[in-house]
């Protein structure tokens, strides 16, 4: 780790480089990322774009310590993860990731006061410090009057904005963002991009993959990815 005892943090959110993420398959082998060499300064905003297939999902997976690269070297937040075991690469996704996916992911069964809690609940968190942060998430979202519905009752942008509640609630160091508006309606793309701005405002750093220019605008820096590598 580069993050010294007296608790300074390392600048860099997150820094790879040369990775790479190889799948064998019967057809043969794909290389989805073809040496990747990216560093994400803490508070930035990335945005990635680039055609289906390049490679972008598979980029996010790896940041968000979902998917492990085949080759190269991952840095979040100043400690090598990119040789941690499953155990030890959850616990720092638990702490440290935000994830928001294109299709929400709520979990149908549960209330959006409990989804927007998961994270707490893998940490541990007691549940009044769930039930009261996840109000607080959620009201800054605007969602504070469905705390109690089903995300199946909920239209499609205010379940993005509750799943973006739920990548929050823990302040993790990074939000990752896989085309978050791509499955919303203009008015619910605008809600989704103020938040956001405003997340982003609140020093989060952020790397979002977006098919949408106009999105890709907002963030301080975008790189085109195209067959596995940065363009
Ligand atoms: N689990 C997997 N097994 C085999 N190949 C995969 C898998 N996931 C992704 N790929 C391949 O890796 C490449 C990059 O995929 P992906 O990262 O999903 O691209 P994008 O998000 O830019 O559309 C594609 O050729 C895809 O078919
Ligand atoms: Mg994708």
């Amino acid at each position: 780790m580069t993050t010294t005892p007296g608790g300074a943090r390392s600048p860099l959110c997150a820094a790879l480089e040369g990775i790479e993420r190889r799948y064998e398959r019967d057809d043969g082998t794909v290389v989805a990322l073809d040496g990747i060499d990216l560093a994400i300064a803490r508070g930035e905003w990335v945005a990635l774009t680039g055609p289906s297939g390049s490679g972008k999902s598979t980029l996010l997976h790896v940041l968000g310590l979902l998917d492990t690269p085949t080759a190269g070297l991952y840095r979040l937040d100043g400690e090598d993860v990119s040789t941690l075991d499953d155990d030890a690469r959850a616990r720092r996704r638990n702490l440290k990731i935000g994830f928001v996916f294109q299709a929400f992911h709520l979990v149908p069964h549960l209330t959006v006061r409990e989804n927007a809690a998961l994270p707490l609940t893998y940490l541990g968190r007691d549940e009044h410090d769930r039930h009261r942060r996840a109000a607080a998430a959620l009201e800054r979202v605007g969602l504070g009057h469905r705390l109690d519905h089903r995300p199946g009752e909920l239209s499609g942008g205010e379940q993005q904005r509750a799943a973006i509640a739920r990548a929050v609630i823990h302040e993790p160091d990074l939000l990752l963002a896989d085309e978050p508006t791509g499955n919303l309606d203009e008015a619910s793309t605008d809600g989704v991009l103020d938040l956001f701005r405003s997340i982003h405002r609140d020093g989060t750093t952020i790397a979002l993959v977006t098919h949408d220019l106009r999105v890709a605008a907002m963030a301080d820096r975008t790189h085109e990815i195209l067959h596995g590598r940065l363009a």
